[in-house]
């Protein structure tokens, strides 16, 4: 399916209080100073046009989320949509999720990490760009907190089995845990736009969640290496 072309957020917009780039973030990482509080933070990778993070934000008030978008058009209008909520609980960042998780996020510190429909890189010589490759996969298990979840869905059948097969033979993250669809009767139904837009054409959407154990260690252990990896010690992010 042809994606259709993104509206523009004007850039007199002030959308400052829910943007930042990435060198905006607090390092450390205080989610007291991005949000005013230190409610569990949840964090969706490939935001998109913001349909699930403006709706899990109203839905869960008690938690925080960081929505990771790699297009700037894209997290314009995602932020566009988390302004004027009376709750401070929900802030864009416009980067590179593999990259941010990487330097700026602490380790056992998610409650849940979100990937909906990440784009598939269909060519094979373009696998190594999907942003859930072993690296990144990695870097989620070492980012959850113990107990924390990995949400993903996709309508590819093969880029949602290879993960499978990636998050078992290199994470000892516990699942997969079957997510049941849920019937939609109205827009709110559908998490995001891309499971929306696959529902009603007809596709079928593969999903799974994932858990991080109290004990889950690294893949590196289930490697032979010993010792968890310490931050900034996981393998090179930066795509071929
Ligand atoms: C196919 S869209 C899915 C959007 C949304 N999750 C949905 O289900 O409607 C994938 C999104 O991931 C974003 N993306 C791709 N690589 C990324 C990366 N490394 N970091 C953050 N976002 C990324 C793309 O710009 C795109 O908006």
């Amino acid at each position: 399916m042809a994606r259709r072309s993104v509206k523009t957020i004007r850039n007199d917009v002030d959308l400052s209080s829910v943007l930042k780039m990435p060198d905006e973030l607090p390092k450390p990482f205080t989610p007291q100073l991005l949000f005013g509080s230190d409610a569990p933070l949840e964090l969706e990778i490939g935001s998109g046009k913001g349909m699930f993070i403006r709706k899990a934000a109203d839905q869960f008030p008690q938690h925080n989320f960081l929505g990771i978008e790699i297009g700037n058009k894209f997290a314009r209008l995602c932020a566009a949509r988390l302004l004027g909520r009376e709750q401070h609980n929900a802030v864009m960042v416009c980067g590179d999720a593999a990259l941010i998780l990487q330097e700026y996020v602490p380790d056992d510190f998610l409650e849940a990490v979100h990937v909906y429909f990440p784009d598939p890189w269909w060519k094979r010589a373009h696998r190594k760009r999907r942003i859930l490759r072993t690296e990144v996969l990695q870097l989620i298990e070492q980012k959850l907190r113990f107990g924390g979840a990995l949400h993903f869905w996709t309508d590819v059948e093969e880029y949602f089995l290879s993960t499978l097969e990636l998050l078992k033979e290199r994470t000892k993250l516990l699942g997969p845990f079957d997510v049941p669809e849920k019937t939609a009767e109205n827009e709110d139904d559908y998490r995001t736009h891309f499971e929306r837009r696959t529902r009603l054409h007809g596709g079928t959407v593969f999903r799974c969640e994932f858990k991080r154990n109290n004990d889950c260690g690294t893949a590196n252990e289930k490697n032979g290496e010993t010792g968890r990896r310490k931050s900034g010690q996981t393998g090179n992010l930066t795509q071929a």
